[in-house]
């Protein structure tokens, strides 16, 4: 199948392009290495066709009119909480409006099939555990917010132009590659830092739990996206909640290294306990996270020791 991801060059989306690769599928990617987002050259599939555009901008016609793509799957955007409660309307115009743009060529060149990176903010403050995908979604930051409103957009597309949608509500997802300032950058800070000898900073008590998942279970999902799961939102977590104090342990156990903590107060909007249920998931795509903490955080640390 040809299938065009954008934001491909970034942490998740590169991660894809391989699997997809590795399964036989053509794939271009369009990205724009913004300069505040995790796109790297380097993260680039030699056998997937690069196209440098933003996903906002008319060029993207050209984009689709070439590779005419089978499926999209879609994860260019702005991907930072903090970016969007600075600059709420920077963040709807990359995730809101550029995501319109790419939903109107998808129906106008004959793409079959969206799958959509959305997210576990969508949600806001658990209203019970674990959260699944009928929980309510009352998102509270502007991130959040598009997100959410972007599920509606697929929703509408799927109505209006008849184009299928899966959208994957990730939680938190760590692995190689991840940009330690995007949405769930914990893990690759703590990594990092760790490494380099460096004391970290655990907000509140560190007893504050989320929902872990690594990168290759969420690059598996998406990859199992593409023909199952028409209409439907899933989460894509691992069920268990992980404390920041038992993450920072973790790792610490696989740098080989004691680590020095320094206590800071809780964080505004910060959540006790954030866990999934994947039962959905599991039923639409036969998908289910496949990677321990532990190998995946072994896996993690390896990257960041070697970059
Ligand atoms: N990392 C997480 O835990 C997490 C959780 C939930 C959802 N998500 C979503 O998954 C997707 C990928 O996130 P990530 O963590 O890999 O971030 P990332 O920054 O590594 O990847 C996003 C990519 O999109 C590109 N991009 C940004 N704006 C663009 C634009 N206007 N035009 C073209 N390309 C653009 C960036 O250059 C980058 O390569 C995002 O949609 C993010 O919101 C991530």
């Amino acid at each position: 199948m040809r299938v065009l991801v954008t934001g491909g060059a970034g942490f998740i989306g590169s991660h894809l392009v391989d699997a997809l690769v590795a399964a036989g599928h053509e794939t271009a990617i369009v990205d724009n290495f913004w300069e505040r987002g995790g796109g790297r050259r380097a993260n680039v599939n030699p056998q997937s066709t690069l196209y440098r555009c933003d996903i906002r901008d008319q060029e993207l016609d050209r984009v689709f009119a070439e590779f005419k793509p089978e499926a999209v799957s879609h994860h260019a955007a702005q991907h930072s909480v903090a970016i969007s409660t600075e600059d709420p309307q920077f963040d709807a115009d990359v995730n809101v409006k550029g995501l319109i743009n790419v939903l109107r060529l998808a129906a106008r060149y004959g793409t079959r099939k969206i799958t959509f990176a959305s997210s576990a903010a969508t949600y806001g403050t658990p209203q019970y555990l674990p959260i699944d995908e009928k929980h309510p979604q009352l998102p509270e930051s502007p991130y959040g917010i598009t997100k959410m409103v972007a599920e509606h957009y697929l929703r509408y597309f799927r109505a209006a132009k008849g184009l299928e949608y899966t959208a994957l509500r990730y939680g938190n997802v760590y692995g190689p590659r991840q940009d330690p300032n995007g949405e769930a950058g914990v893990i690759a800070i703590f990594a990092g830092r760790i490494i380099a000898g460096e004391p970290i900073r655990v907000d509140w008590d560190g007893e504050q739990q989320k929902d872990f998942v690594y990168v290759g279970d969420v690059a598996r999902a998406g990859l199992m996206a593409l023909d199952r799961g028409n209409g439907t939102c899933l989460n894509v977590g691992t069920g268990v909640g992980t404390s920041v104090n038992a993450l920072h342990s973790a790792i610490a156990a696989a740098v080989g290294r004691d680590v020095e903590v320094v206590h800071a107060p809780k964080r505004a909007g910060d959540v006790r306990t954030c866990v999934f249920a994947v039962e959905a998931a599991n039923r639409e795509l036969g998908w289910e996270p496949l990677t321990s903490l532990s190998s995946g955080i072994n896996a993690t640390v390896e990257h960041f020791r070697s970059t």
